[in-house]
């Protein structure tokens, strides 16, 4: 099981993040010479000779940090690491796993895997991500746990196979439908102090890429949204890809539609050359949709234009999807919203910036090669004294993408229809067109390509902005670097920092600097006794890691880091499977606080009222972790992290 896993997780890893970014917009300022890159390039295969070595702190003692009070843990490099790994003094518990009971009726999770799709609706999605708390109303011992569910793997069938190259089962994909989306389950902390589920709760609730959802914004019922199924245009059937999360300061949940793209297919390749809304976005054009094949048994995965059907039948379909999704966790009832003000594109969070005037700002990253980091802008303020007024703020708004300058200034360019070019004789026949198409819109706009954006956070009392640049391996190939992206083939990632004009969510002018570059430590050698290339060579004040992707700010400021890379590659081994790393702001100094099982991401993280639970999500374990019997399938699973003496975390 575990070979045709790993097999079919590194396909869908490998095109989740394709640049087909043909804008050409190019960065202000080389760094690198011509003849240091070609020694990068020939360092490159030598680190490829053998497993990295040198350098890696394995225990590091409390330092000078005052944020920074755990020792950290070593690396793990054992293929068969199957467990989490917690610094000295914490716990890590599994919480909730895929196929665990949601709603009322669900069964309990069966080891094995039938495909009832009519139970996964009521239980656990797969593969957890972003994560938010929601405290009830003036309770610090009760809230709900609202988490996405971004795709999901072969183990969800009893067979432990997803076969793309037939037509695939229709009650398979409806499983596989009903696995994606959200969870909201309520907690609650017992007498002991410790948090448990409450099993029984009318908030436990299930969204999946089956629940309809209402179209608001700019978009809704518009002609590019109408389908077959739906020629007003006005409500689509579930969400999809939901990867990282965003909170609004009136306490509903963003959901965002990140690789939405890998669901669709256009087989008339005149069409999809035509169209921006497709191509942009690289829809598959041959064979099957890349994730699932879901279209050879539900025709609205299906784009291909049909010119017997209403609206061309499914060719809108995936405009649909890209979007945030607003969510009221505490009205079970509500319909989630798709916010199509946010505009469209392959969004991994929607990190909230709120000014004491109410004004704010919500970060995204696009993550694929060559992509954008946006914010959105709300027209109005929130206003806790009016509830009512404040369910409109995602309506309408501003959205911006960002252009990094060589010198560490940096604008947002405002996406709207008669600025930075953004005219109807360039294509963008209106500002719901421009939404729909932000990738190009952003193009055009002369917006920085950056290396695969992730997640966003911001800091609890300065608001400077902190964005995680995976990594991006075809850098210095199409698209030269520059100072934000400094490193050509690059491997391990950066976490950049800015800061808004006048500490404003809604300026138009930063300040911006690297925080950090992931990589090898200073000075490390490779197998053969080599130095490792420059380009691999990180800044970190601390422990190493790769590929930083999901990233949050506990309420004392420590700025949690999780990656997401390909633990087997031989020049990362040296690092491990993935982690979860703290790392303080002031200092710089970065600290493992844990690490995962073989093969998966850590992503995902939220916080008790009190900071002294924390939630951490395990995704896409390959071994058979978090199973009792050690044998069974692996589980996309919620870990609870706690203090061994009843302590904040990281404290
Ligand atoms: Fe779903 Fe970019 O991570
Ligand atoms: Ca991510
Ligand atoms: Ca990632
Ligand atoms: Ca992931």
């Amino acid at each position: 099981m575990s070979a045709d896993y790993q097999q079919f997780h590194d396909r869908l890893e490998a095109h989740d993040d394709i640049a087909i970014n043909p804008s050409g917009n190019t960065p202000l300022e080389q760094l690198l010479n011509p003849s240091r890159r070609h020694l990068i390039k020939g360092g490159l295969s030598l680190a490829a000779l053998g497993f990295l070595s040198g350098g890696i702190a394995a225990c590091r003692p409390a330092s000078a940090s005052p944020l920074l009070n755990f020792t950290g843990v070593p690396p793990q490099t054992d293929p068969g690491f199957d467990r989490v790994l917690v610094a000295d003094g914490y716990s890590a518990t599994p919480f909730f796993s895929w196929g665990d009971p949601v709603e009322a009726g669900a069964p309990q999770w069966n080891p094995d895997a039938s495909d009832d799709w009519q139970a996964q609706l009521k239980q656990a999605g797969d593969n957890h991500d972003g994560m938010e708390f929601f405290a009830f109303d003036g309770e610090t011992d009760r809230g709900l746990l609202v988490m996405n569910h971004e795709y999901v793997n072969p183990p969800l069938h009893p067979s432990s196979v997803i076969d793309q190259s037939k037509p695939r089962p229709l009650a398979e994909v409806r499983k596989e439908q009903a696995a994606h989306g959200v969870s909201v389950i309520e907690v609650r902390k017992d007498a002991s102090g410790a948090w448990q589920r409450v099993m029984d709760s009318p908030y436990n609730r299930r969204i999946s890429a089956l629940t309809p959802m209402r179209v608001a914004g700019p978009l809704a019922g518009h002609e590019a949204m109408k389908t077959v199924a739906d020629p007003e245009g006005l409500e689509v059937l579930g969400t999809i890809n939901n990867c990282s999360t965003g909170m609004t300061p009136w306490g509903t949940f963003l959901t965002c539609e990140e690789n939405w793209h890998n669901y669709f297919i256009n087989r008339d390749l005149a069409d999809y050359d035509g169209r921006v809304a497709h191509k942009r976005y690289g829809l598959a054009t041959r064979g099957t949709s890349k994730n699932f094949a879901w279209e050879t048994a539900d025709p609205r995965f299906d784009a291909t234009p049909d010119a017997t059907q209403a609206h061309g039948g499914y060719v809108n379909e995936p405009n649909r999807f890209g979007w945030v999704v607003e969510i009221d966790p505490f009205d079970p009832q509500a319909q989630p919203i798709k916010r199509t003000a946010f505009g469209r594109f392959g969004r991994e969070c929607a990190a909230l910036s709120l000014a004491d005037d109410g004004r704010m700002a919500f970060y995204s990253g696009d993550d694929a090669k060559g992509e954008y980091i946006y914010k959105f802008v709300p027209a109005g303020r929130f206003d806790a004294a009016n509830p009512a007024a404040n369910r409109e703020l995602l309506e309408e708004g501003t959205l911006y993408v960002a252009r990094f300058d060589a010198d560490g200034s940096g604008r947002w360019l405002a996406l709207v229809h008669g600025q930075h070019g953004l005219t109807a004789e360039n294509g963008f026949a209106s500002q719901a067109y421009i939404l729909l198409n932000a990738r190009a819109a952003a193009d055009k706009a002369g917006a920085t390509p950056m290396d695969r954006p992730e997640w966003a956070a911001v800091h609890p009392t300065t608001r400077e902005v902190y964005v995680t640049l995976t990594n991006n391996d075809q850098r210095g190939d199409k698209v030269p670097t520059d100072k934000a992206n400094p490193r050509p083939h690059n491997l391990h990632g950066q976490i950049l920092r800015f800061n808004e004009e006048g500490g404003a969510p809604t300026a138009t002018a930063f300040t911006w600097e690297l925080f950090l570059l992931a990589g090898e430590p200073k000075g490390a050698r490779d197998a053969s006794g080599k130095p490792v290339p420059a380009n691999l060579v990180g800044t970190i004040n601390g422990d190493a890691f790769s590929s930083p992707d999901g990233l949050g700010f506990d309420k004392n400021g420590r700025l949690w880091i999780q990656t997401d890379y390909e633990d087997k590659e031989a020049p990362m081994q040296a690092m491990g499977c993935n982690q979860l790393l703290c790392a303080d702001p002031s200092t710089r100094e970065v600290r493992r606080f844990l690490v995962g099982p073989r093969g998966c991401e850590v992503t995902g993280l939220a916080w008790s009222p009190d900071g002294r639970t924390m939630w951490v999500n395990i995704q896409h374990p390959t071994l058979s972790f978090p199973a009792s019997d050690g044998k069974s399938r692996p589980r996309s699973t919620t870990m609870m992290i706690t203090k061994n003496d009843g302590g904040v975390i990281g404290s």
